[in-house]
């Protein structure tokens, strides 16, 4: 791959967007090699927490890249919204949990991309916004969608309709990522937290991340069916009786994935 790395560390499934020289802003390499990566690891069976960062300490994701705007027509730019959707859509159907690991800007599409991930953890130094209406745009890639699901529609416009950036302490007081770490021990505090992760049910997480975001899709009596169904399929495992005997025998579970 170009722009996109894979390190595979333990369980744990490291991604690099790596454009540093353009803040790895999103151009449709970076959106073809994002899909790609996540295709494969849907049947890595190694992998069972992914990680998303972006390469260098400036930057996790500085937008969709910009220079595609210019010449783009509005039959083109509706394309264009669909394709990153799309991308991030795949993110966020992961059955494994994905950790967006935001180690600078997180502006426009960067935002979106961490909005699309299950889970947010950020440097000190990251900054967040959807800049898109100072350029005379909108956000496309599930901004619009995503961002008021998450923290509320009141906090959601401040950020879409003034386009400024807040930092990370900002960001974790509104609701927009779960928690702040200095820079140098982003990636450790992340990697603590795969492992807490790993501790659990695989099959679990991914029921429970079926029916959480078939819940936020639906309504509330649709979303309750949705736990119902879940929970009669994680009886369906054997991890589920491996846990609740850890628990009487007084010792961790040992989940086998089945
Ligand atoms: N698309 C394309 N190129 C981008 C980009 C983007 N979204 N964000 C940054 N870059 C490029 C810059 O054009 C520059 O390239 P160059 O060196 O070839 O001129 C390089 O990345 C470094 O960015 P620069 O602006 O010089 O860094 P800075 O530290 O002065 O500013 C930002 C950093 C993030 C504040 C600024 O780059 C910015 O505002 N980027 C656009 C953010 C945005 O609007 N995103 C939403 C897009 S819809």
């Amino acid at each position: 791959m170009e722009v996109v790395q894979l390190e595979m560390k333990g369980g744990v499934a490291h991604i690099t967007i790596d454009r540093q020289s353009k803040l790895n802003a999103l151009n449709e390499v970076v959106l073809n090699e994002l899909e790609q990566v996540f295709l494969d690891l849907k049947h890595n069976e190694e992998a069972r927490v992914i990680v998303i960062t972006g390469a260098g300490e400036k930057s996790f994701v500085a937008g969709a890249d910009i220079s595609q705007f210019p010449s783009m027509s509005p039959e083109e730019a509706h394309s264009f919204a669909k394709r990153g959707q799309a991308v991030f859509s795949i993110i966020e159907s992961s059955s494994k949990p994905v950790i967006a690991a935001i180690n600078g800007f997180a502006l426009g599409g960067g935002c979106e991309l961490a909005l699309a991930c299950h889970l947010r953890f950020a440097s000190e130094n990251a900054m967040f916004g959807q800049p898109e209406v100072k350029l005379g745009v909108i956000a496309g890639y599930g901004g619009t969608q995503r961002l008021p699901r998450l923290i509320g529609e009141g906090r959601a416009l401040d950020l879409l309709l003034s386009g400024r950036m807040i930092k990370a302490d900002e960001a974790l007081q509104i609701g927009l990522i779960n928690a702040v770490f200095p820079q140098v021990e982003l990636l450790s505090k992340v990697e603590a937290y795969a492992d807490l992760l790993m501790a659990q049910s695989p099959q679990a997480q991914a029921l429970t991340l079926k029916a959480v975001y078939r819940g936020i899709d639906t309504t509330l009596s649709q979303g309750l069916d949705a736990e119902a169904s879940a929970f009669r399929d994680v009886f369906k495992t054997e991890d589920r009786i491996e846990g609740a005997t850890a628990f009487l025998e007084r010792r961790p579970a040992k989940f086998k994935n089945r």
